[in-house]
């Protein structure tokens, strides 16, 4: 069956087609990036107006790069939360509207859900059961995953996501939005521990995550402006990764497993991917990454997503036409939206 996968939940806006016997077909994204760029982070109206305008043309691409009519889809999987309402709705609408006329159903996916198993797309992919560590802009969070909705949290951060605290630090140093691959470009012209930064929690003996105090730290050291922004840069991100891949260890063992998925927009962070297949190496692990470019939101990892739960007669129930949650929390995966 074909899938149709639409991804409106924040500042990306993703369409694509999985075929549940030819695997990914096509996928495009169109980044608002450029649009929110003068205001220093998303606008959330901005946000929705521009995935209106998006999600007809993304579609139109890519059915013809797949060679298909829309006649030909069978299910359209969307983006119900968690993520900013307006924008979810811009999708939802879409979705459920285009199932209509098509009359073909249409599934409200998770969007961590999402990212979760967008590592099951890339050729190398990983059986169940594995650890999971989801790195995003919005979450941080480790997570025990036995199969398609079955996960269990066994961390999380009390404070900033990872992406939050690489974006707020980009900020601070002035390297506008978004913040994550601005700083990790400019911590590779740059020595870590010139200057040393905290590695909160690393030793708090849970698998719980805080990035707030780095942030406060960073501030600090501009402030004193003794140290460059490129060796700046270079220790926030070794204090950030060191802790992630401590943490996403200690949950491998606590959990006896031995494979590792790591998802979500920081999962592109190059010395992040270096620190955890070393660890790997050294501890008889294996690590699973999406491909770079489904690491950041996508419509790919949600068509996939809907296509397993459609597959597994898995499709949360919804009350209404436009199906949106705004806040919905990844233990309530499998309940009513
Ligand atoms: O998963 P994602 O695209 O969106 C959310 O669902 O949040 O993640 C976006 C986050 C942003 O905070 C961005 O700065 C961060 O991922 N990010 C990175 C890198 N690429 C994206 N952080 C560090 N290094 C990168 N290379
Ligand atoms: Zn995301």
């Amino acid at each position: 069956m074909l899938v149709l996968g639409v991804e409106s939940s924040c500042d990306e806006t993703g369409i694509a087609l999985y075929d549940t016997d030819a695997g990914l077909l096509a996928h495009a994204v169109h980044t608002q990036v450029a649009m929110h760029e003068a205001y220093g982070g998303v606008v959330p109206e901005l946000a929705s107006r521009d995935h209106i305008r998006r999600l007809i043309p993304l579609l139109e691409v890519v059915l013809a790069e797949a060679g298909k009519a829309k006649a030909d889809i069978g299910a359209i999987a969307y983006t119900a939360g968690p993520g900013l309402a307006g924008a979810l709705l811009v999708g939802s609408s879409f979705a459920e509207a285009l199932a209509v006329a098509l009359d073909i159903p249409a599934l409200p996916v998770h969007h961590l859900e999402g990212h979760l198993l967008s590592p099951l797309l890339a050729t190398d992919r990983p059986e169940f059961p594995f650890v999971a560590l989801l790195v995003s802009g919005g979450h941080t969070q480790l997570m025990e995953v036995t199969d398609i909705g079955e996960y269990r949290l066994l961390g999380e951060s009390l404070d900033d996501a990872a992406g939050e605290a690489f974006d707020k630090t980009a900020k601070l140093l002035n390297l506008g939005y978004p913040g994550g691959p601005a700083l990790a470009k400019l911590a590779e012209s740059g020595t870590a521990g010139k200057l040393r930064l905290p590695r909160p929690m690393l030793n708090s003996g849970d698998l719980d995550f805080s990035f707030s105090g780095l942030k406060t730290a960073v501030l600090t050291a501009v402030r004193n402006a003794a140290d460059s922004p490129a060796d700046l840069a270079a220790e926030f991100q070794e204090a950030v990764t060191e802790v992630l891949a401590a943490k996403s260890l200690a949950a491998v063992r606590a959990c006896g497993l031995s494979r590792l998925v790591v998802a979500g927009g920081v999962g592109a962070n190059k010395r992040l991917r270096e620190r955890l297949n070393a660890m790997a190496a050294k501890h008889k692990i294996r690590v699973y990454y999406p491909e770079v470019a489904l690491c950041t939101d996508n419509g790919a990892m949600i068509a996939f997503c809907g296509a397993q739960r459609l597959m597994k007669q898995m499709a949360p129930k919804r009350d209404g036409a436009f199906a949106i949650r705004p806040r919905w929390p990844l233990d309530q995966i499998n309940t009513s939206i």
